[in-house]
């Protein structure tokens, strides 16, 4: 199945409208994004998720996608308004089966993470996690693009 980001972001924000929340995309447009395998395309869909589980009601998680050259690579930015996670917890979320405080109030197995950067990294990418100013976190992807 070939989606393009953006296409996972339009699912996510129709689900999101019932509970008072937005999943707004912006980029360079749906061709550039396809995001290539199904594991690809379910880290983006675990990441833009976590982002609505936790960001608060009335906000809007932001997915963000930029294309760079030299080297070429797609970067993929999900922005949130949440708690964020705490400074000493940002790389271990990565870790299978860890939770920060920030997960006990929801339901879930500290999977997600785990396997959006097993795949991404399959792909030869990274993914890093850093919090944002004015409070929320902030969740960086980058891919090689052919
Ligand atoms: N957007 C976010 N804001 C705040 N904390 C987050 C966010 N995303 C992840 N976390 C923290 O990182 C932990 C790991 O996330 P991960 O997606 O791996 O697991 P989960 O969402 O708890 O469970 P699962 O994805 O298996 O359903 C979460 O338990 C939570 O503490
Ligand atoms: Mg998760």
């Amino acid at each position: 199945m070939r989606r393009s980001i953006c296409d996972i972001a339009a699912d996510a924000h129709f689900e999101a409208q019932a509970t008072g929340r937005q999943v707004l995309f912006s980029g360079e447009g749906e061709s550039l994004i396809q995001a290539r395998a199904e594991l690809l395309y379910r880290a983006f869909e675990n990441v833009i998720r976590n982002g609505l589980k936790y960001t608060a009601a009335g906000t809007a998680v932001e997915v963000q996608a930029e294309r760079r050259a030299a080297p070429n690579r797609l970067r993929v930015t999900i922005l949130d308004r949440g708690p964020g996670i705490p400074e000493s917890d940002l790389q271990a979320v990565f870790k299978p089966f860890f939770r920060s405080e920030t997960g006990a109030a929801t339901a879930g197995f500290g999977l997600g993470l785990a396997i959006a950067r097993r795949a991404i990294e399959a792909h030869g990418g990274n993914i890093r996690a850093l919090n944002r100013e004015g409070g929320g976190l902030c969740i960086e992807i980058a891919l090689p693009t052919d």
